[in-house]
């Protein structure tokens, strides 16, 4: 089956299973290694990326669903890797062996959207179904602070406008 949706702001088209489930495409199919497989069930979030600016876990996400639709992965939440959030885990040096965190970036990202200045209960509550093994808890709860004290770079906001997420 032919898809075509937008993928980090660029229309892509893609022939695959209409089931085959999002990551599958991603990585498999447009080499896209940024967003990771950890669970395949929706339970660890190694693989959300951003569906109409919402954060989805793509292995359970059908190809067939993002026909249309927007797609963001962690490679173009920003056009030169300098979001706010990006920049705040480099500072705080979030990562440990860096498995879950595409992840972790991409659910902050669409929490700080939505949300631009966090509390701790709202991060927990947004970021509680990322797991990760090594425990970068407190630190990615950090980041997200630093990150919504940031004022947005020109290269976020053309990442953004690229994306159609709204600026904050
Ligand atoms: S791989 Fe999708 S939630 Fe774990
Ligand atoms: S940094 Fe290792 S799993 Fe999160």
């Amino acid at each position: 089956m032919s898809i075509t949706f937008k993928l980090n702001g660029k229309s892509t088209t893609v022939d695959a299973p209409a089931d085959m489930p999002l990551l599958w495409v991603l990585r498999d199919v447009l080499d896209l290694k940024g967003t990771k497989f950890g669970c395949g069930m929706a339970q660890c979030g190694a693989c959300t990326v951003h569906i109409k600016g919402v954060a989805t876990r793509s292995c359970v996400t059908p190809v067939a669903a993002v026909k249309g639709a927007e797609v963001t992965t962690i490679e173009g939440l920003s056009t030169d890797g300098t979001h706010p959030l990006q920049r705040a885990w480099e500072e705080v040096d979030v990562p440990q062996c860096g498995y879950c965190q595409a992840g972790q970036l991409m659910s902050a990202a669409a929490l700080l959207k939505k949300t631009p200045n966090p509390t701790d209960a709202d991060i927990d509550a947004a970021m509680n179904g990322n797991l990760c093994r090594c425990g970068t808890y407190l630190r990615i709860r950090e980041a997200i602070h630093k990150a919504a004290a940031m004022a947005p770079t020109p290269a976020t906001q053309a990442g953004r406008a690229r994306t159609g997420a709204s600026k904050r």
